[in-house]
């Protein structure tokens, strides 16, 4: 059957864009279509100043399940290689782009994670749990291993043994062992999840937008780069966020804590 519903949605508030995986009835398993429609909204979104900040969450009582079963592997079994390899890239792309998207990007994981929705959780730059939410490296249960770059996901965010432990065994756990195991920075319970999410959305909406881009993407990048290549980029971005900041943030955060004695930087951001 055709979906006729939009397999993603896009609300404003606040500065927030409030992306919702939207196929409750499928547990918000990604299919072609919702991957297809993800990059479309990651584009959009990119230059809209409604949007200060990106939170990725679910419709119903799931965050995603992961990859459609049925969608993404079965109706692709036997097709030619083409269309498997279009499909890979709709949803790679659409994560790859999340990962370093112009705005901050959090995480809001109501309810079910499994496989698949990994790579999109570790790609946003923050994760929020429910303490009820469910999360699965479930692949083994099915008879694959963690691919979609979840493998990789999880070695960038999970301890050694903790990852080998989920992927092996498949077995659930819940937010507050995914924030224990610093799969996601916290978990809250469900009912104050949207609240304590808004909080930090206000928090990074007082942040200078060039400079949380340039902060965000270098720590990303340097992490995997040799000491003397991480200071020579490190220097690279904060000219380049310079040179981008046609508000010049920086003096201005200068003059106000040195000057005006506004504020104090330790204690909060400079006034923009
Ligand atoms: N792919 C395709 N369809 C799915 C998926 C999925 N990943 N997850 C749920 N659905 C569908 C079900 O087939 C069912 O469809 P139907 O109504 O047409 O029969 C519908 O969503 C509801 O699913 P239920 O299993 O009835 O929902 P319930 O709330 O009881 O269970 C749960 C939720 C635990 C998430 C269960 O659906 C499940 O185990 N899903 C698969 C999770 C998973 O292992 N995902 C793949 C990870 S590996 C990877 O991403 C590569």
């Amino acid at each position: 059957m055709t979906e006729m519903k939009s397999p993603v949605l896009v609300e404003f508030d606040s500065g927030i864009a409030f992306v919702t995986l939207n196929r409750p009835e499928k547990r918000n398993a990604m299919n072609p279509a919702l991957n297809a429609r993800m990059l479309e909204v990651l584009d959009e979104l990119e230059g809209d100043e409604r949007c200060g900040v990106l939170v990725l969450r679910g419709a119903g009582e799931s965050w995603s399940a992961g990859m459609d079963l049925k969608e993404y592997f079965r109706d692709n079994d036997g097709k030619p290689r083409d269309a498997t390899l279009k499909a890979r890239r709709q949803s790679g792309n659409w994560w790859s782009r999340l990962m370093y998207f112009e705005k901050p990007t959090i995480a809001m994981v109501n309810g079910w994670c499994f496989g698949g929705a990994f790579t999109p959780l570790v790609s946003c730059d923050l994760a929020i749990a429910a303490e009820e939410a469910k999360f699965g490296l479930s692949e083994i249960n099915w008879g694959i291993l963690p691919g979609g770059n979840v493998t990789r996901a999880v070695a960038e965010v999970m301890r050694h043994r903790d990852a080998l432990y989920y992927i092996m065994t498949g077995e659930l756990f819940d937010g507050r062992k995914a924030a224990e195991m610093g799969l996601v920075n916290e978990a809250v319970p469900l009912a104050e999840l949207e609240a304590r999410v808004r909080k930090i959305c206000a928090s990074l909406l007082e942040k200078n937008p060039v400079t949380l881009k340039a902060a965000k993407d270098t720590y990303k990048r340097v992490r995997n780069l040799p000491w003397d290549l991480a200071d020579d980029y490190i220097y690279a971005k904060l000219e380049q966020m310079l040179f981008l900041d046609k508000t010049k943030g920086r003096d201005e955060g200068l003059k106000q804590f040195l000057d005006d004695k506004t504020y104090q930087p330790g204690l909060g951001a400079y006034k923009r």
